[in-house]
């Protein structure tokens, strides 16, 4: 009786849970689930990094700069972007939390990646706690954690592309980008070629699998490369360069 009593008080809402429960559930939670020791660490580290971290937004004209000037944080928020994020915050007028995925979208969008500093920063605007952001920013693959290429290309490897030969199709397409993927894994799953013009990661079902194999290259989409045509792809977007 007591246990169910005390799971029925238990609030679902992680506004209104307490810090010290949510903190630890990300490191120890993932490593359980996976059996993975590696992903037990990497939740550990990201609890260290986001739990404490100061974030001091200045307002005003022109930019948003944090935490402070002169300190080696390098992300700006430009004031269009800014005033993007202030109307994509509207339209959430019951709480301005549930806008945690459209800002992040944004500034993915804006930056090409989640920059570290833009957790504490999206967790002020908020009113979360910077690790609720951070839960974010892992579980969705789509949202990428390092700086991509000028050009991202994305390799389905779900079932039917992966009989259709995306894993030929991503050799051939890292082997003519000049792209080294051997130390990619599932915490850092984005390898860049050495001339920063293209990055690459697997991705999963893009919904097209009738015509596999699939990609992306950045929001452009392709169906039915096959691994020969790898080279001339990346040819035409060499070219636009
Ligand atoms: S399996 Fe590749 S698009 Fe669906």
């Amino acid at each position: 009786m007591d246990r169910v009593g005390k799971v029925q008080t238990e609030s679902r809402c992680p506004e209104k849970r307490p810090r010290k429960e949510s903190v630890p559930a990300l490191g120890s939670g993932a490593g359980r689930r996976k059996g993975n020791a590696r992903a037990a660490a990497a939740g550990q580290a990201l609890v260290k990094n986001f739990t404490n971290s100061p974030c001091r937004s200045r307002g005003g004209e022109g930019y948003v700069e944090f935490p402070d000037a002169g300190s080696t944080c390098a992300m700006t928020i430009p004031p269009e972007l800014l005033a993007r994020i202030d109307e994509a915050i509207t339209h959430y007028p019951v709480s301005k939390r549930s806008a945690v995925l459209p800002v992040l979208h944004l500034l993915q969008h804006h930056f090409g990646f989640i920059q570290e500093e833009a957790i504490p920063w999206v967790a002020q605007k908020l009113g979360l706690e910077n690790i609720q952001v951070a839960e974010v920013v892992t579980f969705y693959p789509g949202f990428r954690q390092s700086a991509p290429g000028k050009y991202h290309i994305r390799v389905c490897r779900t079932l039917s592309c992966a009989m259709a030969g995306s894993a030929e199709l991503m050799e051939k397409l890292c082997e003519h980008a000049g792209i080294d993927r051997s130390h990619t894994d599932h915490h850092h799953p984005i390898a860049v070629s050495k001339d920063g013009k293209f990055s690459i990661e697997f991705a999963e079902c893009l919904a097209s699998c009738g015509s596999g194999p699939v990609c992306m290259v950045n929001d452009d989409f392709h169906e039915a490369i096959t691994p020969e045509k790898a080279a001339a792809l990346l040819d035409r977007y060499r070219a636009k360069a």
